[in-house]
Order: structure tokens, then sequence, then C-alpha cells
């Protein structure tokens, strides 16, 4: 540079971005240098009142400083985002070829293996699922199913009671009253898997809390052959085209008659032994024929309309489908249980 000043800027500039460690003092030091108040910026407004040949040079070795102060900065610029970059990509490096932590999936708790089947099957035979309050009025889980006031019925079902009108529902069976009264007398063909409760001291056969699949059918003209038909169905799909079912003569007071119904035990072939007491059958669900009075109490003539109703625990179901030995294994999430039927969800 001929011009001392220019050079003595240039000099102090390259002495700055020398000492300078931060994209910070980089900015601030172009900011001083090169800004428009800058001392080299007021020598370019000089220009207009030096001679043409003068100008000519001294424009030349501003603009030379210019650039070159710019450059320099822009360039320490990039070398120090290129470090930074390499520092934190050295810092957060990950090892790809470490062995992985040990991963274990889950998988459907043997409840709802069999509550999807249950619900397949029925849905397969042209059911609807219908859906109804676990919180349920004394008048649906009772009355409306001809269970009236002192019934002796109710002593069958301890309750929980939330006031003396309002209990966690003890079977699923209330849901007929509700279905009947929306569907305002036209057919109906659901059935509701739900939660159900019972005051029961918890022990391997009972649980004070468990669910059911009720089922309703109502039409012209049903008979009980179709409830044998339709659980004959159910049975054989859930439990293999070898099982029978029987019908025993029972007591519900929503439906007559009513029905308990066994299937031939899956461990002797019906012949008898001791799971099944020598009998040749297990008890699986009860159901019958929609007493008239739940019929008229829900809007259906019971001199046009017929059904029928049953409900099944399902619990007890995937109890006999896996030969569980407890129902409480259900709720508690022992992952060595669980992990038995993994495979099968
Ligand atoms: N609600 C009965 C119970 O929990 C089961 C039952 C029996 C349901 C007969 C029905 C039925 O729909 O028709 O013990």
């Amino acid at each position: 540079m001929k011009n001392s000043k220019i050079q003595g800027i240039l000099d102090k500039a390259k002495e700055a971005i020398e000492s300078a460690d931060s994209v910070e003092t980089f900015n601030s030091i172009k900011s001083f240098f090169l800004s428009r108040k800058s001392e080299l910026m007021s020598m370019m407004s000089t220009l207009g009142t030096l001679e043409p040949e003068e100008r000519k040079e001294f424009g030349q070795e501003l603009n030379q400083a210019k650039e070159e102060i710019s450059k320099s900065i822009d360039e320490k610029i990039e070398e120090l985002s290129k470090k930074e970059l390499a520092e934190k990509l050295a810092k957060e490096q990950i090892d790809i070829s470490l062995p992985s932590s040990n991963f274990t999936s889950g998988g459907k708790n043997p409840f709802h293996v069999i509550k999807d089947e249950i619900v397949d099957i029925f849905l397969g035979m042209g059911f609807d699922v219908a859906d109804g309050p676990e919180v349920e009025s004394d008048e649906y889980n009772f009355k409306l199913l001809n269970i009236p006031d002192d019934h002796p019925a109710r002593d069958m079902q301890d309750t929980f009671y939330i006031s003396d009108n309002v209990l966690l529902r003890t079977h699923t069976s209330p849901v007929q009253a509700h279905v009947m009264q929306q569907a305002e007398g036209k057919p109906i063909r659901i059935i509701c898997p739900g939660k159900t409760y019972r005051r029961d001291d918890d022990d391997a056969t009972h649980s004070h809390q468990f669910a059911q699949i009720e089922g309703l059918v109502i039409d012209k003209n049903i008979n009980i052959g179709h409830l044998k038909a339709t659980l004959e169905l159910f049975v054989k799909q859930m439990f293999g085209e070898k099982r029978e079912i029987r019908l025993r003569p029972s007591y519900f007071p929503f439906t007559e008659p009513s029905v308990e119904v066994d299937i031939t035990c899956a461990n002797c072939d019906g012949k008898g032994c001791s799971m099944c007491k020598g009998t040749g059958y297990i008890e699986i669900l009860g159901g019958g024929m929609v007493h008239p009075n739940v019929l008229k109490m829900n809007g259906y003539d019971p001199e046009v309309y017929s059904g029928f109703a049953f409900g099944v625990g399902i619990e007890r179901v995937a109890i006999l489908r896996y030969g569980i030995d407890d129902i409480r294994r259900f709720y508690q999430n022992d992952v060595r249980f669980l992990h038995q039927y993994r495979k099968k969800a």
C-alpha cells in the first residue's frame, strides 16, 4: 500500500483478526473496520474531492483494503464454524458397534386375546357390539331385568353400592335393557363385552372385578333352537370342532326358560375325569329365552317378539381355553405369565 494511513488500518485490522477467537468478535471487528462510520469508509467519502489520477489510485487501495479485511474475516469465521462442528461431532459421537440394551416387546394379555376372539366370532355371525355404563342404577341392573326389590336372586350378586340406587353393575345384562329401549321395538342382535363387579373375596376362582360378554337377539319367531345353534357355533369356534354342548335347565329371573350351558371336558373328551368331577362336562355360560316381563318393561310386545340372551364370563373362557389355574393371573401383570401368551397375541 502506498497510502500509509490505509496500510495502518489494514495492519490494525489484521492484528485484531489474528487475536480474535469467536464469531461474535469477528462480527464486531467487521463492523468496526468496515461499517459506514468506520475510518476506511469515511475515507471513501473523500474520494470526490481528489484529482482524477489520485482518486483512482486511492480508491483502488481503499477497495483492496476493504476486500482484504472482509475476506480474511469470512475465512476465519468459516474456519471457526468448521472447528466448532468438528468438536460437537466428536463430543456427541455414538458408537454404533455397541450391543443394544435388552429389548423385549410386549403382547396382549390372554384376557384380551380371548375377548377379541369372542367378539370376532359373534361379529362373524352378524352381531353388533353394544356398550353400556359400568356404574348402573338399581333399575337397570335389577328391576328392568325382572328382579324387583327383595327378590332372592339379588343375594346371588353381592353388590358394590354407591348410593341406595346406584351401584357397580354386577353383570352385563343391564345392557339388554338399554339396547331394547334404544332400539324402540326393532329387531336386535348384539353382544356387549364389559367389566362387571361383585363383592367377593378374591381367590383362585373369584374376583371382585371380572368381565362378561352379554348376548341378546330379539326378533319375531326366535326360539330356543336359535340359542342352541348360536352357542354351539361359538363353542366349536372357540374350543374346537370336537366340543359338544349341553343345555341344562336353570333359573335366571330375566329368562324363561333358563339354561346353563356346559361343554364337553377338553381333558377327557366327555368321558369323565378329575377336572370335570367325573361328569364329562364343564359349565361355561348361562342363557335362556328373554322373559316376557323383560320384553314388556323395555318396549317389546311378547305376543309379537321373542328373543334369547346369554352371558359368558370372559376370564372363564380364557381359563378353559388355556388351562389357567388362577383368575388373579389376568390382573397381576406378572411378565412370566404374560410372556407365555406373547406369540398368540
Ligand atoms: N347375568 C347372568 C350372571 O351374571 C348371566 C346370564 C344368564 C346372562 C342368563 C343372560 C342370561 O343374558 O340369559 O350370572
